[in-house]
């Protein structure tokens, strides 16, 4: 880490994205792209950062990490005018600064490290990160003289012919000593195609003033390509996809088909594991090892453990232990907690219930805010009735180990299914059934105590 500043530029208006969310705010990878910029920098940097915000400051501000500093652009008079807000809330004189655009999502911290090593080991008043690139349109143009020497940056929109054929671009990341900056941003002048205020006229103007101007080439342009509309959204996307694709493969994990399988970049997923087609792994995410997951699974916020399959199914904000199998078309809803070896089958719903090991929810179940023990059976059509007519609130339904339920038992909830005890097919519970204990019917009622095949109570 080092002790410079940093500034992200995030308060333009993003026309081309033709949104009501404010461009920095589109997510890339399930997150804002503005705070993967800050990730990148907050990585590498350990001085104060400043966000300069103003379209939509409000939910740009709501977004930002704590510890982050925010300056107001009130009006997008452009990029030279945004650094010069960032500078009125940086009480440091001197020392450096990396600049960074909140529209570069894919950069990587070992660019601003690289960009901050040349900067600071050349003694440059600026220095800025270039990259030569097939095609440069929309992008500033890094113009040099005949000897390679460094001159200025022209916008496209102001380029001449010739320097519109030029494919050495500004990518969007550069790095100044604050002392300099501060002189020369008063120097800018908004005389140009778009009326705006150019940080890329700084570099210029420092080094007609006889100051250094650095620049660093970046290789790898995809890590620094801009993100201003929604096409260049959607490349983002399918890079940042890629790169996580191909992460997870390297530490063992076979993904079957890379162009229907969508994984966000901070899940993590166990060696051995194998993702099948059409398999969407969202934020907040963990997998274990040995898995088989998909086809068509969906799996969000959730931790599932090792060998695990799931298919054709939704997994949201749940825990999933060793050896389950969840699906074809099940639904774990947000606080389903299933221990080792549980099976939740066909059209069947959890939601904020508990499930004992060695339980089974086969078939066209509904189970929310129950508590269920070990080795169940669930019988096909069971459904707790957690939600009464005219009550308020959400009834809890316990059924204890090695309870046996029915097809088609309706659990009006709260209500208690002792250890072992049976239920009836078609039976309403309407009253706690003691352990060990048989009831059926409608309402059910306790008729004998229950004896297994063997004879064994
Ligand atoms: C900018 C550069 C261009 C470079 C390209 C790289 C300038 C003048 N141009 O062009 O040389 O090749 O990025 O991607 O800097 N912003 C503000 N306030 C404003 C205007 C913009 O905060 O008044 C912010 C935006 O929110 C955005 C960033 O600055 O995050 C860049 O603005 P954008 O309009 O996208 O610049 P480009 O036209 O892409
Ligand atoms: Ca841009």
């Amino acid at each position: 880490m080092v002790r410079s500043a940093a500034v992200v530029l995030a308060a333009g208006l993003g026309k081309r994205m033709r949104s009501s969310l404010p461009k920095v705010l589109h997510p890339l990878g399930g997150r804002p792209m503005l705070l993967r910029v800050l990730d990148a920098l907050r990585a590498v940097v350990a001085g104060p950062v400043v966000v300069v915000v103003g379209h939509g400051a409000d939910q740009v501000e709501r977004v930002l990490p704590p510890g982050v500093r925010t300056a107001r652009q009130v009006q997008p008079l452009g990029t030279g005018d945004a650094l010069r807000c960032a500078l009125q809330v940086l009480p440091e004189a001197s020392g450096s600064v990396l600049v960074a655009y909140g529209d570069i999502p894919l950069v990587r911290p070992d660019t601003f490290r690289a960009l901050l090593a040349a900067h600071q080991e050349g003694g440059f008043a600026a220095t800025l990160a270039v990259a030569v690139v097939d095609d440069p349109t929309g992008l500033g143009r890094v113009l040099r003289d005949a000897r390679g020497q460094f001159r200025r940056v022209v916008e496209e929109a102001d380029c001449t012919p010739e320097e519109r054929a030029v494919r050495e671009v500004n990518t969007g990341l550069c790095c100044f000593e604050l002392r300099a900056l501060r002189q020369t941003l008063p120097q800018l002048r908004p005389n140009n195609a778009q009326g705006e205020y150019y940080l890329t006229d700084v570099f210029g103007l420092l080094q007609a003033s006889g100051l250094r101007v650095g620049t660093v080439r970046l290789e790898e342009v995809r890590d620094v390509m801009g993100v201003n509309s929604r096409r260049e959204l959607a490349a983002a996307e399918a890079e940042l996809r890629r790169r996580t694709l191909e992460r997870l493969m390297d530490l063992g994990v076979t993904v079957l088909d890379p162009a229907t399988t969508y994984v966000a970049p901070e899940v993590e997923v166990g060696p051995d594991t194998v993702l099948l087609p059409f398999t969407v792994l969202e934020a907040g995410t963990a997998v274990g090892r040995e898995c088989t997951v998909g086809p068509g699974a969906h799996v969000r916020g959730s931790r599932i453990g090792d060998r695990v399959r799931v298919w054709w199914s939704v997994v949201e904000e749940s825990e999933v232990g060793d050896d389950c199998r969840i699906g074809p078309y099940a639904h774990l809803r947000p606080g389903t907690r299933l221990a080792r070896r549980v099976v939740v089958g066909n059209f069947a719903e959890l939601k904020n219930t508990t499930v004992g090991e060695d339980t089974r929810v086969q078939h066209v179940s509904y189970l929310g805010d129950a508590t269920v023990g070990r080795g169940v059976n669930v019988g096909a059509g069971t459904v707790t009735c957690n939600f009464k007519y005219g009550v308020p609130g959400k009834h809890p339904t316990v059924i204890e180990d090695g309870a046996f339920i029915g097809s088609d038992t309706m659990l009006n909830a709260p209500v208690r299914v002792g250890a072992g005890a049976v239920t009836g097919a078609g039976s309403v519970v309407t009253k706690d059934i003691p352990p060990g204990m048989v009831a059926v019917g409608v309402p059910a009622r306790v008729i004998r105590r229950a004896r297994r095949e063997d004879g064994t109570p």
